[in-house]
Parts: structure tokens; sequence; C-alpha cells
């Protein structure tokens, strides 16, 4: 079970372990860097080559002890040596933020199969496939833990020319799901954040010129997202303070899915 503990609004985090899949830049980066701004010893795993440079960084500027491994969340012994690498150094894992991501547009008339299938290897599989290795070590571990998964605004509305990209993050929102129903007797929360377009090389890549205004007029806040304003949802989400939350997905767009 999830069981009480008396929190106190801090969002501490100090001593756990933290991984976080999609480290290397972006959302991911400024995620790692919040968990250690709260005392965690950070993870960074991505199958870009700079991880561990982006450990050592993120060491210099926080103090806490890092680790930089490479490991693409399609290949399950890529994932398998990530997690050892990871027990090997600091003997656990506590906190696991999954966040890599793929995004290809096309329109549902033109778009290939096989770009169908690497969205949903990358964004949805993947990131189960690194949900349930950490999961079975936090088990083994047996003082439960936490997971969250960056999931999007594509979960509740329809986007021109997202099809490949809406059928791989709805599938994490139905994983996140069943997870929490059977990970919760183990003391395992896992939960989503479903993010606007925020200002990283995935939301340029998408969102540029005419298509990009009319997206900002659309959205009552009037701006896109920054990073450490969707690294703070997913801090939450992996602190004590957020122990009765699980199985949710937290929607973090400045008011575009009201409507
Ligand atoms: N930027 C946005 O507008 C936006 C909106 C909603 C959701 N998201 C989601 O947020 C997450 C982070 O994206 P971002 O905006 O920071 O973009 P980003 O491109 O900066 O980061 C994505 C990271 O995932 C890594 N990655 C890609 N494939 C991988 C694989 N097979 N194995 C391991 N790592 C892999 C990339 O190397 C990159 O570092 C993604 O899941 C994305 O779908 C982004």
């Amino acid at each position: 079970m999830i069981g009480y503990k008396k929190v106190t609004g801090d969002l501490d985090l100090t001593g756990k372990v933290a991984i976080v899949i999609g480290g290397a830049g972006g959302i991911g980066e400024a995620t790692a860097r919040m968990y250690a701004h709260k005392g965690a010893k950070i993870v960074i795993a991505d199958c870009k080559q700079n991880c561990p440079d982006v450990a050592a960084s993120i060491a210099a500027d926080y103090g806490v002890e890092t680790l930089g491994v490479r490991c693409d969340v399609t290949s399950q012994e890529s994932v398998d040596a990530m997690l050892a690498a990871t027990i090997e150094k600091f003997g656990e894992v506590n906190v696991l933020a999954a966040m890599p991501g793929f995004v290809d547009l096309y329109r549902a008339t033109d778009i290939e199969i096989a770009n169908v299938e690497k969205h949903i290897a990358i964004n949805a599989v993947g990131v189960f496939r690194a949900c349930q290795a950490v999961a079975n070590q936090m088990i083994k571990q047996g003082k439960g833990g936490k997971i969250v998964c960056i999931t999007s605004q594509a979960d509740f509305i329809a986007i021109n020319k997202h099809v490949g990209y809406t059928m791989s993050k709805a599938a994490l929102v139905g994983m996140i799901k069943v997870c929490a129903l059977e990970w919760a007797e183990y003391g395992i929360n896992i939960n989503g954040v479903a993010p606007t377009v925020v200002n990283t090389y995935m939301g340029e890549r998408a969102w540029q010129g005419k298509v990009k205004t009319d997206m900002i007029e659309k959205i009552p806040a009037h701006r896109f997202a920054e990073t450490d304003e969707i690294a703070a949802a997913v801090l939450f989400l992996s602190c004590d303070e957020s122990n009765m939350i699980t199985g949710e997905d937290l929607v973090v767009d400045g008011g575009f899915t009201i409507y």
C-alpha cells in the first residue's frame, strides 16, 4: 500500500536516487536540475552521447552525485544496462522520470505505418519498458517509489498532423492507470504530466510560423510553457507531498484544454 507520511511542503528529495530518461536536454534536463536542487542523486539517461557531460554539469552546479549513461528505450538490453549501472553506483533507485520523446507530423491519410510504429516504440513501449524495469527493482528494494511519465495535451484533444504522436501518448495514459492500480500495493506511485507546447527542440520542431502564432492565440495563458514549469509539476509528483495521487495525468497547459 501507499502509506501515510506527514509532509512539510518542502518537496524534498535529499538522498533519493532519481533516473531521468530523456535527461540530456529539454524538459528532462530541467527536471534533473530541479531534482538535484532538492538534493537527489541523478542519473542522466538518454540516447544522446552527451549524458556524461550533462551529468557532470549538474554535479558541479548542485554538489550532488550524478551518473550519465547512454540509454535507448527501444532496446531492452540498453535499459537493463542503464539500470544495472545505476544500482552499481548508487545501490538503489527511488524515482524515475520517464520522458524520452519523438514526434513527426503527417496527416492521418499520409503517415507511413512504420512512422506510427516508431512513435509507439519510443513514446509508449519504450517508456513502459523503462517503467517495468525500474518498478521491478523498486519492488525488490521494498521501499516503494515514484514514477512520472511525460504525456501530452494531445491525450485530451485532437491536434492536426499529430496522429502518430497522439496514438503513442494516449497509450501511455492507459499504461499509467493500469500500472498505478497494480503497483500501489508495493508503495509505487505512477503518474503522467501532460504539457501544452513547451519551448524545447521538440516544441520548436513541431510548432513554427503561422501554426505557432495560431496556437499561442488559442492558449488562454497566451504563451507556450517553459521547461522549468513542467519540471515543477514532475517534482511535485516525485515527492511525498503527492503520495495520495496515483494513476493521474496532470495537465500543464495554460488552460488550452478548457475548451
Ligand atoms: N516540447 C513540447 O512541446 C512537448 C509537449 C508535450 C509533451 N512533450 C514531451 O516531453 C518529453 C520531453 O520532450 P522535450 O520537449 O524536452 O524534447 P527534447 O527533444 O528536448 O527531449 C526529448 C529527449 O528524448 C530523448 N530520446 C528520444 N528518443 C529516445 C530513446 N529512444 N531513448 C532514450 N532517449 C530518447 C532525446 O534524445 C531527447 O533528449 C517528450 O516525451 C515529449 O513527447 C513535449
